[in-house]
C-alpha cells in the first residue's frame, strides 16, 4: 500500500492506530495515536517511542511471519489499552499493523460492579449474622427466659428492618438508574413536596428538639418532575440534616430562583448547623455506600444509598446537586431544578 493511502486509512480510524515497518520504525500513525506515541513518532523506532514489552514482542512476532495477536498495553496505573497487532505485507518485508482499544472505562466499571456486590453482601451479612445468632440463643440458652426473649426479638426486629430498608433502597436505586434517560413530564408543586417531606421527618426531628422551617414556599412553586421521586430527594436531604445535625438546631429549607447561563432554575437549599463534612469526603459523598462515619450511619439505620439515589433523581430531572460544607459549621445541600420546561 502506498504511503499516503496508508496514512489516509489510519486517519479514518476512530481509535489509535499505527504501522511499524520491518525496520522497527513507525512508518505511519494517526492523530489519535500521537498522544500515546509522542508527537514526532513517525520515523522513530517503536521501542524508543513506547516502553511496552508485550507490544514490542507482538510486533516482532508478526514481523517474523507469525499470525495476528492481541496483547494488553498498560500506559499508567489508570489507563489500560489492548493492542491488536496484525501482519500487513509491504515492499520492505512484513509490517505490523497496530490498533489500540481503550479498556480503561470497562476495567473501571468492572471494578465498580465488583465493589458494589461486595458492599451489598457485607451490608446484608451483618444483620443476617446477628439474626442467626439470636435464633440460636432463643432455641437454647434463652429458651425459658421471657425477658431475654423479648429483648432479643426486639433486636431481631431491628436487624430485619435494616435488611428490609437495604433491599428497598437497592430496588429504588436500580429503578431510578434505569429511568434516568426518561425525562419526567408531570407538573409538580415543589412547595407541597417540601411540606410533605418535612412533615414526614418532623416526628424524628422533634425527638432531637430540632425544628424544620420552610422558607419561600407559601405559594405553589410549579416544576416539571416526578412528585414521588422529588419527595424522596427532599426526604433524604432533610432527614440527613436532622440526623447529622446538632440536637436542638434549626434545619432550614429555602426555595429561591436562580438564573445562570444554562437558564432559569429553582433552587432548594437544605441547611443544617451540624458538624459539617471534611472537604476530602465531598467528591465521593454521592457514591453508593459511601459514608463519612459508617458506624454512626449504621447505628442510625442508614444504608448509605440515600445520596446516590438523590443524585440519580436530580440527574433525571436535568438538575444539579451542590454540596457546600464546612467542618464544625454545618452543611448546605442545594438542588437546582430547571424551571418552566
Ligand atoms: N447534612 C449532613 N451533614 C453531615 N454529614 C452528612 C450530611 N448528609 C450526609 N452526610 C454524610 O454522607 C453520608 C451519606 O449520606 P446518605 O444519605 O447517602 O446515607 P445515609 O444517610 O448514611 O443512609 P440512608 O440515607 O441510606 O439512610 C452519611 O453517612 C454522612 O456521613
Ligand atoms: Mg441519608
Amino acid at each position: 500500500m502506498e504511503h499516503t493511502a496508508l496514512a489516509e486509512l489510519l486517519a479514518g480510524l476512530p481509535f489509535p492506530a499505527f504501522v511499524v515497518g520491518a525496520d522497527e520504525r513507525i512508518e505511519a500513525a494517526n492523530a489519535a495515536s500521537l498522544p500515546i506515541l509522542g508527537q514526532a513518532a513517525v520515523g522513530r523506532n517503536l521501542a524508543l517511542a513506547l516502553r511496552a514489552p508485550p507490544l514490542l514482542a507482538a510486533v516482532a512476532a508478526v514481523h517474523a511471519g507469525e499470525a495476528a495477536r492481541d496483547v494488553p498495553l498498560r500506559l499508567s496505573d489508570e489507563t489500560l489499552f489492548r493492542a491488536n497487532v496484525s501482519p500487513l505485507s509491504g515492499p520492505g518485508g512484513m509490517r505490523a499493523f497496530c490498533v489500540l482499544r481503550d479498556m480503561t472505562s470497562e476495567v473501571q466499571s468492572e471494578a465498580i460492579r465488583r465493589d458494589f456486590v461486595a458492599n451489598v453482601s457485607h451490608e446484608l451479612r451483618t444483620p443476617l449474622t446477628a439474626m442467626i445468632g439470636f435464633i440460636e440463643t432463643l432455641r437454647t440458652s434463652a429458651r425459658d427466659d421471657a425477658n431475654a426473649r423479648e429483648r432479643f426479638l426486639g433486636i431481631m426486629e431491628r436487624e430485619a428492618g435494616r435488611m428490609n430498608r437495604l433491599v428497598r433502597d437497592l430496588l429504588h436505586l436500580s429503578r431510578v438508574e434505569s429511568e434516568e434517560r426518561m425525562r419526567p413530564r408531570d407538573q409538580v408543586d415543589l412547595a407541597g413536596v417540601l411540606r410533605g417531606a418535612a412533615s414526614t421527618v418532623r416526628p424524628g426531628a422533634e425527638e432531637k428538639q430540632s425544628h424544620i422551617t420552610i422558607i419561600g414556599a407559601d405559594a405553589p412553586v410549579m416544576v416539571t418532575g416526578d412528585a414521588d421521586q422529588l419527595t424522596q430527594v427532599f426526604l433524604n436531604l432533610i432527614e440527613n440534616a436532622v440526623k447529622y445535625g446538632a440536637p436542638g438546631q434549626e434545619v432550614r429549607v429555602s426555595v429561591t430562583r436562580e438564573t445562570v447561563s444554562r437558564g432559569a432554575f429553582l433552587r432548594v437549599d437544605v441547611i443544617d448547623r451540624g458538624e459539617g463534612i471534611d472537604p476530602i469526603h465531598l467528591p465521593r459523598l454521592t457514591e453508593r455506600f459511601y459514608r463519612v462515619d459508617a458506624h454512626r450511619s449504621r447505628a442510625e439505620g442508614g444504608t448509605g444509598l440515600g445520596l446516590a439515589i438523590v443524585k440519580h433523581i436530580v440527574n433525571r430531572h436535568r438538575g444539579s446537586l451542590r454540596i457546600d460544607s464546612r467542618k464544625g459549621e454545618g452543611s448546605t445541600f442545594s438542588v437546582l431544578l430547571p424551571e418552566g420546561e
